[in-house]
């Protein structure tokens, strides 16, 4: 075991029911599901805890249970039968109808019969795997029939996650939010983006927190450049469905956001989720959106050659799977520091990271002779989980000669400790369960994100011969244009 310094601060999550829509939908499966076996076997669950899966699709107890196999097993558990039978005895399965009535009383007076059999005392946690279009139905009705209610004085609650996208423009965006105020405050709406739970992304604030020598030096007088990056081997995965409307931009605008926030954010007061979003918020506030002028010089699109081959994609589809931009922070620590973005599917590798690129030295021995940029702090986000420090040392022997070297921070080779740390989900989902909203986004951050991917979007939806959709190689990072976008900055990406 790690040793632990004074603080040490444990979420615990309350008993209570956690009821999934969705559950038969893609991201249930990938995702969610997974999350809450692993929760399970990891006994980081709440001891008197149960599951609700609610889906259109009809499924008998053998269907569900094969599908369950099927998720957890695909996801990399190899569960034994006791285990799993103790998973499945927590859950069961209610076919769903969003819109009617009937469905709503049905879960009513099951959850009811539920929390007395698991001694839970009308603690529910309702997460909305569904497409957008559904949450206001959904959450509409929970209210409507008391599932979802101010908990006032007693000791119950009710919760709401939702998942993105948070709709497909502003004002659609505006208008979701405007339904889910309707039915949930904002004290009881948590808005998932599951980067906020990785590991990385929450030892990026630890470590500037702790150590003085990294906050101290992060800032313009230090810092040249920040790189983030979310690069994925994958592609679509059978997702054309969901993937041809949206577009990598409007999929993973949120989760780039964020890693910039956790990055670049003034440290807060507290980790309290209120002083953590208050100093989130005053960081939004000093990021410069890209005006639709600026878009074709600060910012690429792409597409991967086999993009349109893919089952369900339209044969001249301009969906983007790849961008990259620059963009800038107006405020004193940052003015002046450009951030460059670049994230794309089929890219030949996994590579989720914050890079954050030091000056080079301007005096001494190397003001003369270009040793590029000696000094990068980079957060590892996947497929490894690692911190690391380049720098330039000297190499050993008898001669005065420099050599680069590296110093990292590796969490797998804590070995049993590592292997029991919950993932992004399974961290997000104790949270939620906690009553912690701190890694969960509030309305603001919705909003910010669509204002600042808005003129991004109409640049490329207006004036296509000056955004070109770029083709790029399967399995490559990227088209040139990308690499060129940091270049002709007398940049590199790391
Ligand atoms: C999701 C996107 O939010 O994040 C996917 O919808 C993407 O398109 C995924 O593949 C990447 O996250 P992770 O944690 O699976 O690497």
């Amino acid at each position: 075991m790690t040793e632990t310094l004074g603080f040490c601060q444990e979420m615990r999550p309350e008993s209570c029911g956690f009821i999934l829509f969705g559950a038969t939908g893609d991201l249930a499966a990938r995702k969610i599901l997974p999350a809450l076996f692993g929760l399970c076997e990891k006994k980081l669950a709440p001891k008197n805890f149960y599951i609700v899966l609610a889906g259109r699709t009809p499924l008998d107890r053998g269907a569900l249970e094969s599908r369950l196999w099927d998720a957890v097993t695909k996801a990399g558990f190899s569960p034994s039968p006791e285990v799993f039978s103790a998973f499945l005895e927590r859950l069961e399965y209610i076919q769903a109808d969003y819109e009617s009535d009937a469905f709503y009383a049905l879960l009513g007076g099951r959850l009811a019969e539920l929390d007395a059999k698991f001694g839970v005392k009308k603690k529910h946690l309702f997460y909305l795997a569904t497409p957008p279009g559904a949450f206001e139905p959904i959450t509409g009705k929970l209210k409507a029939t008391g599932l979802l209610f101010d908990p006032k004085d007693c000791a119950c609650w009710s919760r709401v996650i939702i998942e993105k996208p948070y709709g497909f423009s502003l004002e659609s965006a505006a208008a979701l939010d405007a339904g889910l105020k309707q039915a949930a405050p904002e004290s009881q709406a948590y808005r998932i983006d599951h980067f906020t739970g990785k590991e990385t992304v929450q030892n990026v604030m630890a470590l500037r927190s702790a150590n003085a020598v990294f906050d101290g030096t992060w800032n313009n007088k230090f810092v040249d450049h920040v790189q983030i990056t979310v690069l994925e081997e994958l592609g679509l995965e059978g997702r054309a469905g969901f993937f041809e409307h949206l577009g990598l931009a409007r999929d993973m605008m949120s989760h780039i956001l964020q890693l910039a926030a956790i990055t670049a954010m003034d440290l807060p007061a507290t980790f309290r989720d209120t002083d953590f979003k208050a100093e989130k918020q005053r960081f939004f506030e000093s990021v410069r959106p890209l005006s639709r002028e600026e878009v074709s010089k600060q910012a690429v699109r792409g597409q991967y050659a086999g993009y349109r081959a893919e089952p369900g994609v339209a044969p001249g589809s301009a969906a983007e799977t790849f961008f990259a931009f620059r963009f800038q922070v107006d405020n004193d620590r940052w003015r002046g520091v450009p951030f460059y973005v670049r994230a794309g599917k089929k890219a030949g590798l996994k590579k989720a990271s914050i890079d954050v690129v030091y000056k080079k030295p301007d005096h001494g021995i190397f003001t003369h002779i270009d040793i590029g940029y000696p000094n990068v702090f980079s957060f590892s986000i996947q497929p490894e989980e690692k911190v690391s420090f380049s720098l330039v040392g000297k190499h050993p022997g008898p001669k005065l000669c420099f050599t680069p070297r590296s110093m990292g921070l590796d969490y797998r080779a804590e070995g049993q400790e590592a292997a029991a740390f919950p993932t992004d989900y399974q961290r997000l989902l104790i949270d939620a369960m906690s009553g912690d909203q701190t890694l969960f986004l509030s309305s603001f951050e919705i909003k910010f994100m669509w204002e600042f991917l808005s003129p991004l979007l109409a640049a490329w939806q207006a004036a296509p011969a000056a955004n070109p959709l770029r083709s790029y190689a399967d399995g490559t990072p990227g088209p040139a244009e990308a690499a060129e976008l940091i270049k002709k900055d007398g940049r590199a990406w790391v």
